[in-house]
């Protein structure tokens, strides 16, 4: 049974499922990308450090292919669209710096996008065309005793995009950080707001590549904010965060509402 078909969110222990000679090797690799995280340009003093890149899959081909990001200042940058589904940023463009050329080449970084892939479903004319992957690499981070990271956004939400997938690569000295899966019609509120039968579930993911996956139409998801541990040293908590979402055929009728100046020649 696919559990993110029937209940609309699923847990993985992904390294064991995905285990190959190498699969140390490449996760060291992602856990030291983890050291070169700029703030998140979008919440800066919350703690939080991000870099985001997209690519597409080819469905028939399972191959994945990074898409260009621009370059502003010398550094380069991917944007990313979340429509009306994130309160914090309603239907605006927000833009991050880019996962790193090694990074994108991680083969284990590869494998996850490609396991999560293998989890989804779609129409049959949706997968005639390319399936769009946002990877975005989150670190939260607290130093000092009464420092707090919070998510974006702190409550319930959908993404907006069909799947959304997480997958932890490290948690350290760290209190807080639960997840909570509820209803799409409790979105907006926190989980101590709803009542006991409408949250399906509450859980931490503590280990390396622990993960779960959420079909947004079903279910809302929150990750509650962290703070820093008993232990001498700062608290952090990265994720890998991995959506999928179609391609979206134009609507020539809003596509005739557009100013022509303010389209761009290929
Ligand atoms: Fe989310």
């Amino acid at each position: 049974m696919n559990k993110l078909k029937s209940l609309g969110f699923c847990q993985y222990k992904l390294r064991e499922i995905l285990s190959y000679d190498g699969l140390d090797n490449d996760l060291s690799k992602l856990i030291e990308s983890f050291n070169h995280l700029p703030e998140d340009p979008y919440g800066k003093g919350l703690n939080r450090f991000r870099r985001y890149s997209r690519a597409i899959i080819l469905p028939d081909k399972q191959s994945i292919e990074w898409l260009p990001s621009v370059e502003i200042n010398g550094v380069k940058y991917s944007e990313y669209f979340q429509g009306r589904f994130n309160p914090e940023h309603v239907d605006s463009y927000r833009r991050f710096p880019s996962l790193s050329e090694t990074i994108m080449q991680n083969n284990l970084l590869k494998k996850i996008i490609l396991f999560d892939f293998k989890q989804t479903f779609w129409r049959k004319e949706d997968i005639l065309l390319p399936v769009h992957v946002g990877v975005h690499f989150v670190k939260l981070l607290v130093e000092n005793k009464n420092d707090k990271a919070i998510s974006s956004p702190n409550n319930l939400h959908q993404d907006g995009e069909p799947f959304t997938f997480a997958h932890l690569i490290k948690r350290e000295n760290v209190i807080g950080g639960l997840n909570a899966i509820s209803t799409p019609e409790n979105a907006g509120k926190l989980p101590n707001q709803v009542s006991e039968k409408e949250l399906h579930n509450i859980f931490e993911i503590s280990e390396p590549l622990d993960s779960y996956g959420v079909y947004d139409p079903l279910v809302s998801h929150y990750v509650s904010p962290i703070e820093k541990g008993i232990e001498d040293k700062p608290g952090v908590r990265s994720v890998i965060l991995i959506d999928f979402q179609p391609t979206v055929v134009a609507n020539v009728n809003e596509i005739k509402n557009i100013d022509v100046d303010q389209l761009v020649m290929v």
